[in-house]
C-alpha cells in the first residue's frame, strides 16, 4: 500500500464485543491519523477495513463471517479494492486458520501486536487482488505496545467527555467457559506511570470521566515512584489527585474484591458509585464448575458490605444460563439472587461451548431451547430489578456529565453518577458539563428529566 502522506485513505473500523476493543480501536485510528486515514461511518469508500473481533461467544465469531460476506459483496459492487483487515480476539485465536476459511482477508494481527499496524501495512502490497499475500502477525511483541502507540489527543471519532483508559489485560481465572485466558494472554498490569501520563493526555484533550479498563481490572498490582507495592484502590486514589471530574472501572472479578476497594467507594468522591462485578450464577454448584472461586454468600458479603458504604450504588452483572448440568433448581437460584441483590443493570447470556475450554468437553450440555426458554425468564427478572432500581429516582434530582446531542430537536444524553442514561433539552455548550437533572420519567434502560 502506498502510504503516500499527501493522499488521504479512508478507515472503516467495526467493533465487536467488549469495552477493550473499542479502547483498542480507538487507538488504531490514532495511529493511523498521521497515515492520513480518516476514520469513515461506512465501509463504502473505506481503503482499510478493520474488523475488530471478538471471540466469547459463538454467535460473536460468527457474525465476522456474515460481516466478510457483506464487504466483499458490496466491494464487488463498488469496484473496492480496500484492504480487508481482521483484528481483536478471533484473529489472536484463529490466526492463519481464518485466511484458510476466508482468503478475502488481507491482514491479520491480534491486540498485543495491533501497535505494529503501520509497519504492517507498509510491507502490505495491494496492488494486484488477486496476488495479494495475507500478513499474519499475532506473535506477542518483544516490545510494550503502550509504548508505541501515539499520545492521546482530543478526537471527533472519540467521545470526549468520558474516555476509556486500558490499565490490566489479560486473565489467569481460567473459567471453564472462557476464551479469554487462551486470547488476550496472562495478566498484566500497565506501570502506574504510564497510567498517569495517558491520564494527562486525555484530561488535556479535554475528558471530564475516566473509565478504567481490564478483563480483571480489581487485578492490577503496580509500583509508586519510591518502588512501594500499589494495589488498584492506591491506583483510584492516585487518579483522584489529576483534574478529573470522575472515574469508574471495568470489569471487576469477586475474588480480587478488598475491603480497601469496597472503602474507596465512600472515600474517593470522584469515583463514582458504580460496580460491575459478574456473578454468572447463582448456584453455588454451577459456580464451582465454572472455577469462579467464590460462593453465593461470598458474593452476597462483598454487595452487603458495600451498600453500608454506599447504600445506593448501582450493581451490575454478567449471567451465563444453561451451562453445563444446570438444572431447573439451578436455574432458580439464579432468578432468586437477582432479586436479592437487586440489580441495576446485568448482561445475560445462553451458555456458548469454546473449542479449547474446559467446559465445551463437559457432559450434560444443555439443550438450546431450555437455554433460550431460561435466557427469557431470566431477562425477565433483570429488567424487573432494573426498572425498580430506576424508580427510586422519580422526582429527584441527578447530577449528570453531558455526552452528546440524540436528536436534531435539542435532546441531549449524558449519564448519573449510578451510569444510568438521562435524557433532556438542553444545548451544545452544555456538553461536558455536570448539571443537576430533575427526573421526570423513568424506563429501565434510561431516565428522563429536565434541568433543574
Ligand atoms: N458463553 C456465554 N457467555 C460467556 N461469557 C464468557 N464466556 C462465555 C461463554 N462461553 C460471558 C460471561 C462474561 C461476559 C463477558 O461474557 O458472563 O462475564
Ligand atoms: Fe473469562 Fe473468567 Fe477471566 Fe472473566 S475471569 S475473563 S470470565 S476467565
Amino acid at each position: 500500500m502506498n502510504l503516500n502522506k499527501n493522499t488521504q485513505k479512508g478507515l472503516y473500523i467495526k467493533n465487536f464485543g467488549c469495552q477493550m476493543n473499542i479502547y483498542d480501536g480507538e487507538r488504531m485510528q490514532e495511529m493511523l491519523e498521521p497515515l492520513n486515514y480518516k476514520t469513515l461511518e461506512n465501509s463504502d469508500n473505506a481503503d482499510l477495513i478493520i474488523l475488530n473481533t471478538c471471540h466469547i461467544r459463538e454467535k460473536a465469531t460468527e457474525k465476522i463471517y456474515s460481516e466478510l460476506g457483506r464487504i466483499k459483496k458490496n466491494n464487488k459492487k463498488n469496484g473496492n479494492n480496500a484492504t480487508i483487515a481482521v483484528a481483536g480476539c478471533v484473529a489472536q485465536a484463529e490466526g492463519k486458520e481464518l485466511v484458510k476459511r476466508a482468503p478475502m482477508i488481507d491482514l491479520v494481527f491480534g491486540p498485543l501486536t495491533y501497535h505494529r499496524l503501520p509497519e504492517i501495512l507498509q510491507n502490505f502490497d495491494n496492488s494486484n487482488i488477486k496476488k495479494r499475500k495475507a500478513i499474519i502477525d499475532i506473535e506477542p511483541p518483544i516490545n510494550d505496545k503502550f509504548n508505541v502507540l501515539p499520545k492521546r489527543v482530543s478526537d471527533k471519532n472519540r467521545n470526549n467527555v468520558s474516555a476509556l483508559l486500558s490499565v490490566q489485560e489479560g486473565c489467569d481465572k481460567f473459567c471453564t467457559f472462557c476464551v479469554v485466558p487462551y486470547t488476550r494472554g496472562i495478566e498484566t498490569s500497565r506501570s502506574c506511570e504510564q497510567i498517569i501520563d495517558e491520564a494527562k493526555q486525555l484530561i488535556s484533550s479535554g475528558v471530564k470521566e475516566i473509565i478504567l479498563l481490564g478483563q480483571n481490572v480489581n487485578a492490577w498490582t503496580g509500583k509508586n515512584s519510591n518502588e512501594k507495592d500499589m494495589d488498584f484502590s492506591d491506583l483510584i486514589n492516585k487518579l483522584s489527585l489529576l483534574d478529573i471530574d470522575r472515574i469508574r472501572f471495568t470489569t471487576s472479578h469477586p475474588r480480587d474484591m478488598n475491603e480497601k476497594l469496597i472503602k474507596s467507594f465512600s472515600e474517593i468522591e470522584k469515583l463514582q458509585p458504580y460496580l460491575h462485578l459478574p456473578i454468572q450464577s447463582g448456584s453455588d454448584r454451577v459456580l464451582k464448575n465454572m472455577n469462579r472461586n467464590y460462593s453465593t454468600s461470598e458474593y452476597i458479603d462483598i454487595i452487603d458490605q458495600l451498600k453500608i458504604e454506599k447504600p445506593d450504588i448501582a450493581i451490575s452483572g454478567d449471567f451465563i444460563v444453561g451451562f453445563p448440568g444446570e438444572t431447573e433448581e439451578d436455574f432458580i437460584m439464579t432468578k432468586r439472587i437477582v432479586d436479592r441483590i437487586g440489580y441495576a443493570h446485568a448482561y445475560s447470556f445462553k451458555y456458548s461451548p469454546r473449542p479449547g475450554t474446559p467446559a465445551a468437553e463437559m457432559e450434560n450440555q444443555i439443550k438450546e431451547d431450555v437455554k433460550s426458554r431460561r435466557l427469557i425468564e431470566l431477562q425477565k427478572t433483570i429488567k424487573k430489578n432494573m426498572f425498580n432500581y430506576n424508580k427510586k429516582f422519580m422526582n429527584k434530582t441527578l447530577k449528570v456529565l453531558i455526552e452528546r446531542k440524540i436528536n436534531s430537536e435539542g435532546i441531549y444524553s449524558g449519564r448519573s453518577p449510578f451510569l444510568q442514561s438521562v435524557h433532556f433539552q438542553s444545548e451544545e455548550s452544555n456538553i461536558g458539563k455536570i448539571l443537576d437533572i430533575k427526573i421526570t420519567k423513568v424506563k429501565e434502560n434510561s431516565l428522563f428529566g429536565e434541568i433543574n
